[in-house]
């Protein structure tokens, strides 16, 4: 059983450099297939997540090599065929492959996408937008076929800025004929990357970034190059990593605007941190303040960062309210924060109140989602004595070498596989 084991109470003073953004990097990889041609994209996060898309790749024939975080996707021998369950349900982006094969070829078979448990998770969205550019869903039970004789373009209103769905809605469009209008698109910058990427291979997509995306459909595109952009909820928990043990902490190579909700939140509580053009320096602090938090679509504070953010909350002196807005089930690190002596109410499913200052102890706990696990090593980095954190895979899908990250700035930390 893998385990992260941590001695906490460690200050940590060094530097750790942000990795490229996993829920970019796992839009980008899928997007590689529209090309005809080569395509090379840069800074990929060496993560869990990235390993299974590759399978998917490879599965359906294309050649992919990936050497020092430069991946070169070659697709021009694909065969679309249908992804087996047991591959597509390791991760959510998997159904970003749905999105490309059907707006290269047309026709896709594939099965509802894996994903953290932190709620359901739809793909209604993503299903109208397909439905909208002319495919025909047939469903059976997990199991999606999706074909079109033709795509043709169309205005397409998202009930919810929804990422998924966007970029889906993108993917499936880029080719197909005539214009697509995205209106209550999702703003936040991986999608400004997706779109970059497809333009570089030739596509015709403006407004990406906004509410309101156009794509003109082309009819192909050729070879391109991206490198993926800072990943901005790994920089975001190493920020609280440094809000709550820095001692000239540095987090370098982050984009001050994809983080700045996050800053606000550290004015508000009287972080100590300097911002410089691409990093950020942090000391721990005392006398904290309380505050609240609601989680909200970019530029809105990311629901991503809410769990992290609870450590930072729980050593603030007063309540601090933290309201999700996003999914109906994120808060499962609370009883484990709790077992480790905070004080926080869960007021519903969707709110909780942080009692603080707390003092924490380590402990056995759980990371029962990605960012529930990153929750577990903030905490753990803060508590004194021993905590052990077990299914740990959910913490490596989207945290490139975190253990040697932090070891490297001063934790204790390990990660044992026995
Ligand atoms: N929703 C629907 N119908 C849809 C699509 C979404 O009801 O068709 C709802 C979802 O149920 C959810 C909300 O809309 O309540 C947001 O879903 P969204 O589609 O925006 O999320 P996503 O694309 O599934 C991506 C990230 C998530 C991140 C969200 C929000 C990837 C692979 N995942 O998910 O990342 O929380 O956007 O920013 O990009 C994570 O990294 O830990 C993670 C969960």
């Amino acid at each position: 059983m893998k385990q992260i084991v941590i001695q906490g109470g460690h200050k940590l003073s060094g530097t750790i450099e942000i990795s490229g953004a996993k829920n970019s990097a796992v839009a980008l990889v899928p997007a590689a297939l529209l090309s005809d041609d080569i395509v090379t994209i840069d800074n990929i996060p060496n993560i869990s997540d990235i390993d299974a898309l590759n399978e998917i790749l490879e599965y359906l024939g294309a050649e992919v090599v990936l050497k020092n975080k430069t991946m070169v996707i070659n697709s021009k021998n694909i065969v679309n065929k249908e992804i087996p369950e047991a591959i597509s349900s390791k991760l959510r982006a998997s159904y970003y492959f749905m999105s490309a094969l059907l707006g290269k070829y047309k026709k896709v078979e594939m099965y509802f996408p894996g994903g953290c448990s932190i709620g359901a998770r739809p793909i209604d969205q993503t299903l109208k937008a397909f439905k909208a550019l002319g495919a025909t869903v047939v469903e059976d039970g997990k199991k999606y076929t999706i074909y079109a004789k033709e795509l043709v373009g169309n205005t397409i209103y998202l009930d919810m800025p929804s990422v998924g769905a966007t970029i889906n809605t993108i993917l499936a469009a880029v080719r197909a004929t005539g214009v697509t209008i995205i209106r209550n698109a999702a703003k936040e910058p991986e999608i400004v990357n997706v779109a970059t990427f497809l333009n570089n291979m030739g596509a015709q997509i403006s407004g990406a970034g906004t509410s309101k995306i156009r794509i003109i459909g082309v009819d192909s595109l050729g070879k391109g190059f991206t490198e993926v952009i800072p990943d901005r909820i790994e920089a975001g928990t190493y920020i609280i990593a440094g809000a709550l043990m820095g001692d000239n902490l540095k987090i370098d190579n982050i984009i001050p605007e994809h983080v700045e909700s996050l800053i606000y939140k550290l004015n508000e509580i009287g972080v100590n941190y300097r911002l410089y053009d691409n990093s950020i320096v942090l000391s721990s602090t005392d006398n904290l303040k309380p505050t609240r938090v609601k989680t909200l679509g970019y530029p809105g504070f990311p629901t991503d960062l809410q769990q992290p953010l609870t450590v930072l909350l729980a050593k603030c002196n007063g309540v601090s309210v933290l309201e999700e807005t996003i999914y109906e089930n994120r808060f499962k690190n609370i009883d484990y924060l709790n077992k480790m002596g905070c004080n926080i109410s869960l007021i519903n499913n969707q709110k909780i109140k942080i009692f603080g200052p707390s003092v924490l102890v380590g402990t056995d706990v759980v990371a029962t989602d990605l960012r529930a696990g990153a929750c577990m090593v903030l905490a753990g980095l803060v508590a004194s004595g021993e905590t052990r954190i077990t299914e740990v895979d959910h913490i490596l899908r989207g945290y490139e070498n975190i253990i040697d990250k932090l070891t490297s700035v001063g934790a204790k930390i390990s990660l044992l596989d026995e």
